[in-house]
């Protein structure tokens, strides 16, 4: 509980969630610039996700989009791993947050959720990450760099992408050539699929050459994105 005094006006504030409410409850390994799981989940939802396509992240770091995607897909509660501060509080009704829990219900799903990056390190990260959130049945994860990846064997779905934006980690030059070499690789393997890229600038989406509708900002790290999504290529 938190009191703020301001002339004769007193606020209190009472937290209920404890722990972030991105801290899923099972995300040990993270890399440099993960995306939150509440971030991930909100993108998805923008990109019209529901959880009937396959998902890709061919930058998948720590493995947030596969997972939250194939949780989204199982009917899995987000924070079901964990605890919240509510649980503390003097009127908590156990009973009641117990028949609230449980009526959740896992759903069976015959989709698959990939995950590519070219830093082996991201790929041990995102296969414990998805073993810990029990997913890993539906997901594959694999070390291979944007230039050397194929579509996977199935129905089209959804390429969503975080790529390192060069305010925080680089520069940004290197970055139009990678997002040059990314159009052309989705360009070429993905027919048929939907992409969703998330980044600060429009000029880098832009480098891509692919067409784009842009959604609104959202912050993010102290930066600001936007998704920018295709149609069907
Ligand atoms: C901003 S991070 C993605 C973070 C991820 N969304 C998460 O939540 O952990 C960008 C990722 O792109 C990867 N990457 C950069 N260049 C790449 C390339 N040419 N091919 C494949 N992956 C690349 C990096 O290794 C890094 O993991």
């Amino acid at each position: 509980m938190k009191a703020r005094i301001d002339d004769n006006l007193v606020t209190f504030s009472l937290d209920s969630s404890g722990e972030s409410l991105h801290k899923r409850g099972f995300k040990e390994a993270v890399n440099k610039a993960p995306m939150r799981e509440t971030l991930a989940a909100l993108f998805l939802r923008e990109a019209g996700y529901t959880g009937t396509e396959p998902v890709l992240d061919p930058m998948c770091g720590s493995g947030t989009f596969p997972i939250e995607a194939a949780e989204i897909a199982m009917g899995l509660a987000p924070g079901r791993a964990r605890s919240f501060a509510f649980e503390n509080l003097a009127s908590f009704d156990a009973a009641a947050w117990e028949t609230l829990r449980s009526s959740v219900a896992p759903r069976s799903t015959d989709q698959h959720f990939y995950g590519s990056d070219r830093d082996q390190g991201a790929i041990a990260m995102s296969t414990r990450n998805a073993d810990a959130a029990g997913v890993s049945e539906h997901t594959n994860f694999t070390c291979t760099s944007i230039s050397d990846l194929k579509r996977p064997e199935g129905p089209a779905g959804l390429v969503i992408i975080n790529p390192p934006y060069g305010a925080r980690i680089g520069n940004k030059k290197p970055l139009f050539a990678l997002h040059a070499a990314l159009g052309t690789t989705l360009k070429t393997e993905f027919r048929g699929w939907r992409v969703a890229i998330i980044t600060t600038e429009a000029s880098l989406a832009i480098a891509t050459g692919l067409t784009f509708s842009a959604g609104p900002y959202v912050p993010h790290g102290g930066l600001k994105v936007r998704l920018y999504q295709s149609g069907p290529l």
